[in-house]
């Protein structure tokens, strides 16, 4: 008995190392951590508990019958996050750079089906140099087998993928249909074709870093929701997210004990929106001031800035916000806005997650380039994604809501379950000058005679008031009082129940 628990003993100890010492001390010199790390450094300590240590791959070509590393390539299990389950699985580059084989897959797989039937989230750490080329196609059909299962997660458990090395070829596609996309500075890249090919095809030359590193995904491209400078910082904050989340599609979020009075009075909020309408301010503001303990985790903080995304908690519970910034682009909805903040409110709306609207938006932007990119169909997404949310609204308007955006931006046709406005807001089909300059257009010459007009504009229907008497407005709210009055609302809107027709699947603008 004793030899035999020696041996059990031995083998684990050979398959922790993977790829061998040589290789994890390569792994540590580019500033990376190992599979194994990683595991610890996101899970609580000594919560895992490890699946598949010893399966090994079955190709016999190229001489790969006599490497068969334990685990081949791929660290899977279960542990928790704060004492809540999570489904991990983390690639060990150092078993041939991590690559995918048909058993590395079934793996994946296993744990995918597992975090389904028990509802808990799926937590994935890619570093990886794609299909394992020794195995063809046997490899591809483990990556599709993946795919599969993370579309049937959808709105099932919650996915997130952390890219933490190379991520390449059609191997994006796994973290493509995930939740969310985390990566880490200087050492991640996700392309769908290398530089290399990329210099073959379009003669363009281009570094992996510029092509696909983690600025260019969050900043341009959209493909990743955050960028951290390393490992230990990008696993800390998985954890941070994953406080925020529910387990599944059926359960609650977490409430989390709370420090913070919900009846706080914010009186510097009374001064927020400056005297002249065209003036700036910060929204983020707002939202530190509405927060649990000033606590906003902000997604997709460098991109379309124009609109923040992220959560909150109010009185403990996970709430969603999605915030017109005044501060770029003054706020105006676009292509790139509309997108963002539609992929967040389905993702809300999926997990059962409240969302708090604030607005302040002078409408979509104008322009040819955003014509000519489909911002009719972008916008749609977000009216769509609020239309179809069945979860509580709670919208705030502190100043502009114009024109289409108004409808778009949670009104209360869109089933807006409260709908709250500032004294400073301004409901209205456009800006006061607009509006003169078409329905006054005889005058055009005359600059006072369209200054009267203009201020008679904004004198009638430049206020909440016009919105309230006809109950879009529920109540015009001092600014002062607003993380009382919105966490009162979705203190009352806890056992909401609404529900669309039935139907397979929407047809969403995509
Ligand atoms: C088998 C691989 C591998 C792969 C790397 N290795 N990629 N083994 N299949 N795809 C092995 C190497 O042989 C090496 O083994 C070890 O991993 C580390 O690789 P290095 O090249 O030394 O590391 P580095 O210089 O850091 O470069 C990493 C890399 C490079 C950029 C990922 O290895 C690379 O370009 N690999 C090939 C990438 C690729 O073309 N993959 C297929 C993409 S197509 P030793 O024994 O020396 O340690 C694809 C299709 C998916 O993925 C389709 C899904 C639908």
């Amino acid at each position: 008995m004793k030899d035999i628990l020696q041996q059990l003993e031995e083998r684990r100890e050979t398959a922790r190392l993977g790829g061998g010492q040589r290789r994890i001390d390569s792994q540590h010199a580019k500033g990376k951590l190992t599979a194994r790390e990683r595991i610890e450094l996101l899970l609580d300590e000594g919560s895992f508990e490890e699946f598949d240590m010893f399966k090994t791959h079955r190709c016999t070509e190229f001489g790969m019958e006599n490497q068969k590393p334990a685990g081949d390539g791929v660290i899977t299990g279960w542990g928790t996050i704060n004492g809540r389950m999570v489904y991990v699985f983390s690639q060990d580059f150092t078993v041939f750079g991590g690559s995918l084989s048909e058993t590395h897959a079934q793996k994946i797989c296993k744990i995918q089906d597992m975090a389904m039937q028990n509802g808990a989230p799926i937590i994935g750490l890619n570093d990886s140099g794609g299909a394992r080329i020794q195995e063809g196609v046997d490899s591809l059909a483990g990556y599709a087998e993946v795919f599969q299962r993370n579309i049937m997660a959808s709105g099932v458990v919650p996915q997130i993928s952390v890219i933490m090395g190379p991520c390449a070829g059609g191997a994006v596609y796994s973290p493509a249909m995930t939740d969310f996309i985390f990566m880490v500075k200087d050492t991640s890249y996700m392309f769908v074709t290398g530089p290399d090919v990329v210099k073959t095809v379009t003669n363009e030359v281009v570094t992996a870093e510029e092509l696909g590193g983690a600025s260019t995904h969050t900043k341009k491209s959209s493909v990743a929701d955050g960028a951290f400078e390393n490992d230990v910082e990008a696993l800390a904050e998985v954890r941070r997210l994953v406080d925020f989340l529910p387990l599944n599609n059926r359960e609650k979020p977490p409430v989390r004990p709370f420090f913070d009075e919900p009846g706080r009075i914010e009186k510097s909020l009374d001064t927020l929106v400056p005297e002249n309408a065209n003036t700036p301010y910060d929204m983020k503001e707002l939202i530190a001031k509405i927060a649990d303990e000033g606590d906003f985790y902000e997604i997709q903080e460098d991109y379309a800035k124009n609109i923040l995304t992220g959560f909150i908690r109010l009185e403990g519970q996970t709430v969603g916000v999605v915030a017109n910034q005044p501060m770029v682009l003054a706020g105006c909805l676009d292509i790139d806005s509309s997108r963002k903040a539609a992929r967040f409110v389905r993702f809300c709306d999926c997990f059962e997650i409240p969302i708090l609207t604030l607005v302040d938006v002078p409408g979509f932007l104008p322009g040819t380039s955003q014509e000519y990119g489909g911002v009719i169909k972008h916008g749609a997404k977000l009216l769509f994604a609020y239309g179809e949310a069945t979860v509580p609204k709670v919208t705030v308007i502190t100043r502009k809501a114009y024109g289409g955006a108004y409808d778009v931006m949670a009104s209360k046709h869109l089933r807006g379950d409260f709908n709250y406005a500032w004294p400073t807001a301004e409901i209205a089909v456009m800006g006061a000058k607009g509006a003169t300059e078409i329905i006054h257009r005889a005058d055009l010459g005359d600059a006072e005679k369209i200054a009267v007009h203009a201020q008679d504009y904004e004198d009638r229907f430049a206020t909440p008031f016009v919105a309230a008497e006809r109950g879009f407005i529920d109540e015009v709210i001092q600014p002062k009082s607003t993380r009382m009055r919105v966490s009162r609302a979705f203190a009352s809107l806890r056992n909401k129940k609404l529900e669309n027709p039935w139907k397979k699947h929407d047809n969403i603008p995509l």
